[in-house]
């Protein structure tokens, strides 16, 4: 069993409904896991330990929503560097836009320059493909769960 903190980038509440449908999943696998509809710094450095599991739409032209804007800025200028974190990356968006998934590639881009290690591969959730994300996040969060230790 491990603790896991799903930490959310949203504006309109579809990688909310993604994080409780992840949170339901990894729960009945038996891991323990906690939101965060606004993460803080302080809740990051708890699982830095542990397993984090982004979960983040793009707005703008590429950019984090700013339910999570704020712990991206934190981790970038007051983290620097943390090779034992292990993480998963949910990143919602629309390829009709530039920057396809652009926020969640920049949150990942910074954590692979923090030396954390990835538990899976970044999944890429295309709302022009697919307009019922958890469609697409179901299996890979069953799957994710199995690779925490
Ligand atoms: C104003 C606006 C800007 C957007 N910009 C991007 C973008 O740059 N890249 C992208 O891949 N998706 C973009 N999207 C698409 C959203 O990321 C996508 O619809 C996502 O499913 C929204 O999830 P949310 O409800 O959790 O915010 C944009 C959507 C809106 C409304």
């Amino acid at each position: 069993m491990a603790q896991v903190g799903i930490f959310i980038g949203t504006v309109y509440g579809n990688a909310l409904l993604v994080a409780e449908e992840a949170e339901t999943i990894l729960h009945q696998q038996g891991h323990e896991v906690k939101l965060f509809e606004e993460g803080t710094l302080e809740d990051w450095q708890y699982y830095r330990q542990h397993y984090a599991l982004v979960i983040t739409s793009t707005t703008g032209q590429g950019d984090l929503p700013d339910t999570i804007a704020p712990l991206f800025d934190a981790i970038r200028d007051q983290v620097g560097y943390q090779p034992e974190l292990h993480y998963g990356l949910i990143a919602l968006g629309d390829s009709s836009y530039d920057n396809f998934c652009g926020g969640g590639h920049k949150f990942d881009a910074l954590l692979q320059e923090q030396g954390a290690t990835r538990v899976g591969d970044l999944l890429e959730i295309d709302a022009m493909e697919q307009p019922e994300p958890e469609v697409v996040s179901r299996p890979w969060v069953t799957q994710w769960g199995t690779l925490l230790k």
